[in-house]
């Protein structure tokens, strides 16, 4: 694997910390030229100082995905930067639980319109980029076991990540013939700040008594029998990124300790 993504300039949304930042991490460690960017600018400049003092090639922007402005003012630093771009990764998101009955429509809109519009966006803009500089690049988008299964206190979640999928098939079909591909993958349960917060919301709705009791009661499905750190994703999202999956476009790879078996 090592090589076939180095020099490659790769955006990593939500790279600020959890899944994002391990992305960015392991592909600044094979030679990737990474910018790590985030709604929270503290946590994105940390991330790039961190990985750029370990020897790698990172600069960090701030940026709501949910906003083209934002997007594109992303897109321009990345080409003025590192003078191209080469896979765009449509990684933030945010979660709520929430029983079924009680989802309202701010709830819904807020989800949709950071992990549903946000990736359309990213799928676009990058996507006008990569046509830009003569064609060719990989789009990735963090789907979910939510964006296959629904789930009975994730109903808003799930819309999102099934729009996550939906958007990423029709990317593919319509971007082939500028040799984008447009694939996403699929985690299960990763322990990252996302989860403390759902662990708080279960026990606030009176689902759970105690801190880590949801993450482990909805773990108990996981046949590999553990819950997942953002390091078992890497070489999933790293495969993605490079060379070794140029024949594949339109997928969605699950990496979720086999949850979730289609
Ligand atoms: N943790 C899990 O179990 C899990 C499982 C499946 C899928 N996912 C997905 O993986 C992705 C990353 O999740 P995580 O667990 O690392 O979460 P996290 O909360 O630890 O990190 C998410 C990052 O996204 C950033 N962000 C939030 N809204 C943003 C916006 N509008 N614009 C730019 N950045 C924004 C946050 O500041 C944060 O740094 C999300 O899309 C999530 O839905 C997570």
């Amino acid at each position: 694997m090592s090589g076939q993504v180095a020099g490659k300039v790769v955006i990593i949304t939500g790279a600020g910390r959890g899944i994002g930042a391990a992305i960015a991490w392991d592909l600044a460690e094979k030679g990737a030229r990474v910018v790590i960017a985030d709604l929270d600018e503290a946590t994105a400049k940390k991330t790039a100082s961190q990985i750029s003092s370990n020897g790698g090639s990172a600069i960090s922007v701030r940026v709501d995905v949910s906003s083209r402005k934002d997007v594109q003012a992303l897109i321009g630093q990345t080409v003025s930067h590192f003078g191209r771009l080469d896979v765009m990764f449509n990684n933030a998101g945010i979660s709520q639980t929430c029983p079924f009955l009680e989802v309202t429509e701010e709830d819904f809109d807020r989800i949709m319109t950071i992990n549903g519009r946000g990736v359309l966006i990213g799928t676009q803009e990058a996507a006008k980029q990569m046509i830009a500089q003569g064609g060719g690049g990989k789009i990735i988008n963090t789907a979910s076991i939510a964006g296959k299964q629904g789930y009975p206190l994730f109903a808003h979640y799930c819309a999102s990540k099934f729009a996550v999928v939906a958007i990423t098939q029709a990317a593919a079909r319509a971007l082939a013939e500028h040799r984008i591909s447009v694939n996403c993958f699929g985690p299960g349960v990763v322990k990252t700040e996302l989860w403390e917060q759902l662990d708080r919301e279960f026990i606030q709705h009176g689902l759970t008594e105690e801190p880590q009791q949801a993450i482990n009661d909805f773990s108990q499905s996981i046949l590999l029998g553990r819950v997942s750190v953002p390091k078992d994703i890497v070489g999933v999202t790293t495969f993605l990124a490079s060379d070794a999956s140029d024949y594949v476009t339109g997928q969605t790879v699950m990496v979720d300790g086999g949850m979730v078996l289609i």
